[in-house]
């Protein structure tokens, strides 16, 4: 398998194998399987679920009609559209390698070794033992991966880890009695179920998003995931105003979301921010097009993009600090497409 890795690839792995105190040493093909072994076996469906998450579910139409209804800057999409929802996202299947999160799309044929590196990354940082006690059960079609003497990985197990991590080193997450989190853009509740499972002191996390679907899967997977609506909620579109009567949040997270808005959907999110007076903004955006450099890049209906960093300005942030994903120049080069993110980190000065 090592053999049909580029250059690059195969020297991140082996540096991380060495730096997590392993020798790499030529083995016969067959001896290799147990130690890297992939797996996507599609796990049961669970109870209710096919009723649920169908297209003509009332809940998921009367969201339809009251976003659709709203004329609001952030429902007008350049990149979610319905027929980009129609074609990318499986009800079903929500948390399977569609646009909500890529996870074997980018590999050729070494999504295996290209995991197993992520997951050696992650286990050296895992200073809190976060790997072993969240679990991954590859519901909803998540790709899960299996390796020797380890459960199951998948990119929303192992991403949503990282982010907490990052949090945690710059503003101390695990150590702040009641955290509050708003996830604006946060998909079907990825990082908001980490989250809770994660730090014991967070005491209420919450979804917003400009697309039905997205807030239906939220509201569906916290309640799945036995999260009580007072610890993890989906706010609707139409209901924001419900944030300005909550206590304050500390920090705001965009993971991959301002990246597929136009520009002034950002700057509405952004001045929302701003009005709830939140310290600290998270914003992990896709590759930029000029190159890893330049990445806070809107996109428009006509597919062109709008650096929006002045709008952050214009908001009151400040960047304190813009940080690779992976804290390691092999993985970070080595893996392309699977780590090309940075994690830009604000904070409001005004
Ligand atoms: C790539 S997904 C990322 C989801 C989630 N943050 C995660 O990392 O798992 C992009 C998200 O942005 C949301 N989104 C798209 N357009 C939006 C807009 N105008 N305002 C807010 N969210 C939007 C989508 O519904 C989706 O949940």
């Amino acid at each position: 398998m090592l053999q049909q890795l580029t250059r690059p690839v195969k020297n991140t792995i082996k540096s991380l194998v060495q730096k997590s105190g392993y020798q790499i040493t030529k083995v016969d093909t067959l001896d290799i399987e147990p130690l890297i072994g992939s797996s996507f076996t599609p796990s049961a469906v669970p109870a209710g679920a096919r009723e649920y998450l169908r297209g003509d579910h009332p809940r998921l139409q009367d969201l339809r009609r009251r976003y659709a209804a709203l004329n609001h800057p952030v429902a007008a999409h350049s990149h979610w559209t319905t027929s980009f929802v129609n074609d990318n996202v499986e009800l079903l299947n929500f948390r399977g390698d569609n646009a909500y999160l890529w996870q074997v799309r980018q590999s050729r044929g070494d999504a295996e070794m290209r995991y197993f590196a992520n997951t050696l990354y992650i286990e050296r940082i895992d200073h809190r033992r976060l790997l072993p006690a969240l679990v991954e059960d590859g519901a909803f079609g998540c790709h899960t991966f299996q390796y020797q003497g380890r459960h199951g990985m998948s990119r929303d197990l192992l991403d949503s880890i990282n982010e907490i991590y990052f949090l945690d080193r710059q503003i101390g997450l695990f150590d702040r009695p009641d955290l509050r989190v708003l996830d604006i853009g946060a998909g079907y509740g990825r990082l908001a179920h980490r989250m809770c499972e994660a730090l014991p002191n967070l005491k209420s996390y919450v979804c917003v998003d400009a697309v039905p679907e997205s807030t239906f899967l939220a509201e569906y997977y916290l309640k799945h995931r036995g999260l009580p609506e007072s610890r993890a909620s989906a706010v609707a579109l139409d209901e924001l105003h419900k944030l300005e009567a909550m206590p304050q949040f500390d920090v705001a997270v965009n993971i991959h979301s301002f990246t597929e808005c136009n520009y002034e959907a950002i700057r509405w999110w952004l001045n929302m921010v701003s009005k709830l007076n939140i310290r600290w903004l998270l914003i992990a955006p896709n590759k930029g097009p000029l190159g890893a450099e330049h990445d806070l890049f809107s996109i428009e209906s006509d597919r062109s993009r709008k650096d929006f960093m002045n709008l952050l300005e214009e908001a009151g942030y400040k960047q304190e600090l813009r940080a690779p994903k992976f804290d390691d120049p092999h993985l970070q080069i080595g893996i392309p497409r699977f780590a090309d993110t940075y994690y830009h980190l604000f904070q409001k000065v005004a």
